[in-house]
């Protein structure tokens, strides 16, 4: 089973990101076992604070050392992806010489109910995701409008037409990892 550490970039409860990541998870199911990052006591990131380590950022470099690859799910905020993403992002790269992202398969996505999905959100996050050193796919890119009724009580997806691409997006990315996986 290939784990994949998911990183949700809303911490809000009724989060269409965090819904979206578990209707994937759905469809990854019996391949792909997916561990969310608790993200929600990250503090920012601050030097000072490795004299003695938040128990949240051991866990993160944890969460993420441990698996096959990553799956960033992320909301637009303004234009760009949330700042808690950001301070995981850096977190993560510390301390100096040893980086938990370094050679990680990464998949990015998001949804939001605007048209656009995400898009300038993970544009921004790609770029980033490159220079810390992961090995980011860059097709086929998901850009998800939300819609609430393409989702069914249990939480999976029951459009057809979603459903049918959605499945070939989480085929791309055990490929992506296949191929670039240590
Ligand atoms: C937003 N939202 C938003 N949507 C979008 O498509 N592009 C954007 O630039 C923004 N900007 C933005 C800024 C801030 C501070 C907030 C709180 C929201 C709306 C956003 O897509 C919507 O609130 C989603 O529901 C957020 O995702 P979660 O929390 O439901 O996963």
């Amino acid at each position: 089973m290939t784990k994949i550490a998911v990183l949700v970039g809303s911490l809000r409860k009724e989060s269409v990101n965090r819904k979206f990541a578990g209707a994937l998870e759905k469809l990854a199911a019996g391949r792909m076992e997916f561990v969310y990052a608790e993200l929600a006591d990250l503090p920012h990131y601050n030097e000072d604070l490795w004299d003695n380590v938040p128990e949240a950022v051991t866990a993160l470099k944890a969460t993420i050392e441990a698996a096959d690859a990553v799956l960033i799910v992320i909301p637009e905020y303004n234009r760009t992806y949330p700042g808690v993403i950001k301070d995981a992002i850096d977190w993560a790269t510390r301390p100096w010489g040893k980086n938990s992202w370094a050679g990680k398969p990464v998949a990015i996505t998001g949804t939001s109910p605007g048209v656009i999905g995400t898009a300038v959100a993970q544009h921004h996050l790609r770029t980033t995701m490159v220079t810390v050193g992961t090995a980011v796919m860059g097709q086929p890119e998901l850009y998800y409008a939300y819609k609430p009724e393409h989702f069914g009580e249990d939480g999976a997806i029951t459009d057809e037409n979603t459903k049918t691409y959605l499945e070939g997006w989480v085929n791309s990315f055990a490929d992506w990892i296949a191929t670039t996986g240590k």
